[in-house]
């Protein structure tokens, strides 16, 4: 996709054009993502009890609950993984069979959480309202055992303009790197501009702190790509 020229390029959905790609996209965009996600499903796995709950927010293809199904051996547990995109919810369901998952086709807002060992909320704040980001972070704090963790990936900006065309231009040559090419980069730039607002390192550690939580950590960061683990 975005590799023909569009006169008219509208915003980025999740949609089954993006499904039937996501993983390659995702890959070939998101420096880490391959680190990432397994080392998520590592993390998550310290904090869960045999009966614990996880929750998968803006879960997608369900990439970040297998590698946590993949840690967890077969310890009981029950891992609610959530997406409002049908297309992703759709095909999540057809790739992930484990029992201990439920799908729900829901907006992450409405969701009503408690008991989680660990919420995982990889690249999607990103997509979330700025209006809305404390008061579901403020719900995740509530909803976590003393123990409990989230883990929350997304692409940061920075405060010094230099800093931040610097980082840009790396990202744009990771992507070229990844066989992408400039009409695809370019495109796919226009549609994402309105839907996807990256905050800094700095807001995001602020926001944890203002949500309530008691310690927040980057534990990886490629280019300006950042993950934190955070605890209640
Ligand atoms: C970049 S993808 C996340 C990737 C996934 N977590 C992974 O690591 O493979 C963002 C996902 O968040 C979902 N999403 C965005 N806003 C949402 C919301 N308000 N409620 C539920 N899902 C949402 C999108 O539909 C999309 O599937």
């Amino acid at each position: 996709m975005f590799s023909k020229a569009s006169q008219h390029i509208v915003d980025f959905v999740f949609d089954d054009a993006v499904a039937d790609v996501f993983p390659d996209m995702i890959r070939r965009s998101v420096p880490g993502y391959e680190t990432v996600i397994p080392i998520t499903g590592l993390i998550a796995a310290q904090h869960v009890r045999p009966g614990g709950r996880i929750y998968d927010l803006g879960c997608s293809l369900g990439a970040t609950t297998l590698a946590v199904l993949k840690q967890l051996n077969d310890i009981p547990c029950d891992i609610i993984a959530v997406d409002n995109a049908p297309a992703m919810i759709a095909r999540a369901r057809e790739l992930v069979t484990d029992t201990r998952v439920e799908f729900l086709e829901a907006d992450v807002l409405d969701l009503e959480m408690e008991n989680a060992s660990i919420v995982l909320l990889n690249y999607v704040l990103q997509f979330i309202s700025v209006d809305d980001r404390l008061t579901l972070l403020n719900k995740i704090q509530r909803s976590l055992l003393p123990d409990g963790r989230l883990i929350l990936s997304e692409k940061i900006c920075f405060e010094e303009r230099e800093i931040q065309s610097y980082y840009d231009a790396l990202h744009l040559q990771y992507k070229r790197a990844n066989g992408y090419s400039e009409l695809e980069i370019s495109q796919k730039r226009s549609a994402l501009e309105n839907v996807m607002i990256v905050d800094s390192v700095d807001v995001h550690l602020a926001r944890f702190e203002e949500a309530g939580f008691s310690h927040a950590d980057v534990w990886f960061r490629c280019l300006n790509w950042a993950s934190f683990l955070v605890s209640p």
